[in-house]
């Protein structure tokens, strides 16, 4: 059964504690948005967290601020040598792997379909298609190795369900990230992996800062009917939940978290 923590977090709500602690647990992307929140919940319920990143002195100074045991490596997720490395540093260092937080993901060029660059398209699907199938690969052979099954949860996007004109690389990619979720799902649930994907509407981090402007923001705004787009934590509470053992019928499937967004 989750609990409550007693302190408030930052924000104006109560933090569960998703009951982690034997747990170990890696992070993609852990340096920044919606990873360090990601890692941060998981951290807080227990679970020792490794923080990945391509960028090593983000995610050093990601984990500084987190309670429990972390550690910090760089990664680029679109390597998959790296990718093997960065799950084989996770099991030597904390004994195993239980949790995966396929996060790392990356924007791109912002133009139709007839402009869009052959380097830009293969960059993004490199990160946010072929990276989440490279840690999905490298994370499954130990679970499977070590028999105690586990969660791998996906950072798809609203763009994983519906399109979003100039942005057809992150889209076509994210839709990628839900199909393959899916696949692995029906592979690997029946030996304890659940496989699950998480579809943020628009996040106010780091990503959307660097790709969108005032003007771009309000009309972003105005397409979430809760009215505000939403926070990194609160994607990272869903994702404490799916990691945990409350969601433990739960597989296969892809969880819109986007103030309304697809109801449109
Ligand atoms: N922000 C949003 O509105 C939003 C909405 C839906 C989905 N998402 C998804 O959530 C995830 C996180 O996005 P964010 O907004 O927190 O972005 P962010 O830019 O704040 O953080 C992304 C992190 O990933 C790291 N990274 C980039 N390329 C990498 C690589 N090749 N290998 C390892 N790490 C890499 C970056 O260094 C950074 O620390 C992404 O997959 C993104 O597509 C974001």
């Amino acid at each position: 059964m989750l609990t409550w923590r007693k302190q408030p977090r930052k924000g104006d709500y109560v933090m569960v504690n998703y009951e982690l602690d034997d747990k170990v647990a890696i992070v993609t992307g852990a340096g920044s948005g919606i990873g360090l929140e990601c890692a941060r919940v998981l951290a807080a319920s227990g679970a020792r967290v490794v923080l990945a990143d391509i960028d090593a002195d983000a995610a050093a100074s990601a984990a500084a601020g987190l309670p429990g045991q972390t550690h910090t490596t760089r990664v680029d997720t679109a390597d998959p040598d790296s990718v093997d490395a960065m799950v084989a540093e996770a099991v030597q260092r904390f004994g195993g792997l239980h949790v995966i937080v396929n996060n790392a993901g990356i924007g791109g060029e912002a133009l139709p379909v007839g402009d869009y660059s052959t380097d830009s398209w293969r960059r993004v699907l490199g990160v946010n298609l072929d990276g989440v199938f490279y840690c999905t690969r490298a994370a499954v052979r130990v679970m499977l190795d070590s028999g105690a099954g586990g969660s791998i949860i996906n950072m798809a996007s609203v763009l994983g369900a519906v399109g979003f004109p100039m942005s057809s690389a992150y889209a076509a990619a994210k839709h990628g990230v839900v199909g393959l979720t899916q696949n692995a799902a029906l592979e690997y649930s029946g030996q304890g992996i659940r496989v699950n994907a998480v579809g943020p509407g628009f996040i106010r981090t780091p990503l959307l800062d660097a790709n969108l402007g005032q003007d771009a923001m309000h009309a972003l705004i105005s397409q979430h009917p809760i009215g505000r787009l939403g926070t990194s934590a609160e994607v990272a509470e869903l994702v404490g939940w799916l990691a945990s053992d409350s969601a433990s019928f739960v597989t296969g499937a892809y969880y819109p978290i986007d103030g309304g967004y697809l109801a449109r």
